[in-house]
């Protein structure tokens, strides 16, 4: 009875072919060699027509179970293999959780915009609003809507980065002090009170050294309203040194001049290092000083369109930079923008 015998025969060589497939490509491969439609089995089920009448239900038979049995194996093989196949993607994608990890490089607020973020917080709590105006400034709202007199050496090239317009246009200049935007704020918002804080980048045409940069920082205030008078300004200005260099900071101002102020003083805190004592620091004088500051002079009140006789006001300069060098003994302002990441860092 060959057809019996071959077909005992390719269920053996089926089996042991099942028992060396190792993976799921090998294991489709069996499966059409074997059991798919035109595969070996199917021929023996074809080949039935062939033999004697007689022969054929038993053979029939026969070929169902060895179909039935290489079934069940295939089923068997593929659920082991998937769970093989799974097994080892989990394992090549395994993690250490102990290994030590990358540090992520982050960046860090710089020291300036650290300094302007404690004084928008300290003015902040007095009511000042924070706003900006731009570092590309017409020469009018930089100087002589400021009261500079036309001849004013500050005006001087020298001093001073003029953009190149087309002849006939209003000069235009990077700005050498945040004090233009009172200007625009006035005007925008006369005759409202204001409490403003205005921070932003200046720029000065100068020789860079230990002490001058081209372009450093400066936030101004400036508060408009009836009846403001310079007891406003210093209580102000006790308040912004006490926040800022600790409780017990005194606070000092001494006489001096800006055009678009009258009067004008530089404000001084008491050394936050050796509390007047004298120290390095204040070489020796227990002082610091910090910056300018004043009444609005009235010709500026006016060009705000604030009319003098009704309203007063009082005003204030003072760099960031030179705040945290004070702070924090840095003796070089080349350092702030100098590029040198660790110096960021250090003070991250
Ligand atoms: N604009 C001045 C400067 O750059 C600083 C200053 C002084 C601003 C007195 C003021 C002020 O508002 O009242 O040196």
């Amino acid at each position: 009875m060959t057809f019996i015998d071959d077909l005992n025969a390719l269920a053996q060589e089926s089996e042991s072919t099942l028992a060396a497939v190792s993976d799921l490509d090998a294991l489709a491969e069996w499966k059409i060699r074997y059991i798919g439609k035109s595969g070996a089995l199917t021929r023996f089920s074809r080949g039935l027509g062939a033999l004697p009448a007689e022969q054929r239900p038993a053979a029939g038979r026969e070929v169902n179970q060895v179909r039935e049995g290489l079934e069940t194996a295939f089923a068997a093989a593929e659920t082991r293999l998937k769970a093989a196949a799974q097994a080892a993607e989990l394992a090549a994608d395994q993690i250490d959780v102990t290994m030590p990890g990358r540090t992520p490089a982050v960046g860090y607020v710089h020291l300036t915009n650290q300094v302007l973020r404690q004084v928008e917080q300290i003015f902040g709590e007095m009511g000042f609003q924070v706003t900006e105006s731009p570092e590309v400034e017409l020469d009018a709202y930089n100087f002589s809507l400021l009261n500079f007199a036309d001849d004013h050496p500050a005006r001087d090239m020298q001093d001073t980065f003029y953009v190149e317009t087309p002849a006939g246009m209003p000069s235009v200049l990077l700005r050498t002090h945040t004090s233009p935007g009172q200007i625009r704020v006035m005007r925008e918002r006369a005759p409202e009170p204001l409490r403003i804080l205005l921070p932003g980048k200046v720029y000065r045409n100068e020789q860079v050294t230990v002490r001058s940069e081209m372009m450093f920082h400066q936030f101004e205030f400036l508060a408009v309203g009836h009846h403001i008078t310079m007891g406003d300004l210093k209580g102000t200005l006790a308040y912004f040194a006490e926040r800022m260099y600790g409780p017990g900071t005194r606070v000092r101002l001494r006489p001096s001049f800006f055009p678009f102020t009258e009067p004008s003083a530089e404000m001084d805190v008491s050394c936050f290092l050796c509390k007047g004592a004298g120290c390095r620091i204040c070489k020796q004088a227990g002082w610091l000083e910090i910056g300018g500051c004043g009444m609005v002079h009235p010709t500026v009140l006016r060009n705000g369109g604030y009319d003098p006789n009704l309203f007063s006001g009082f005003a204030g300069g003072f760099g960031p930079e030179r705040i945290a060098m004070l702070k924090y003994g840095i003796n070089d302002i080349r350092l702030f923008y100098g590029g040198d990441a660790r110096f960021v860092e250090m003070f991250g």
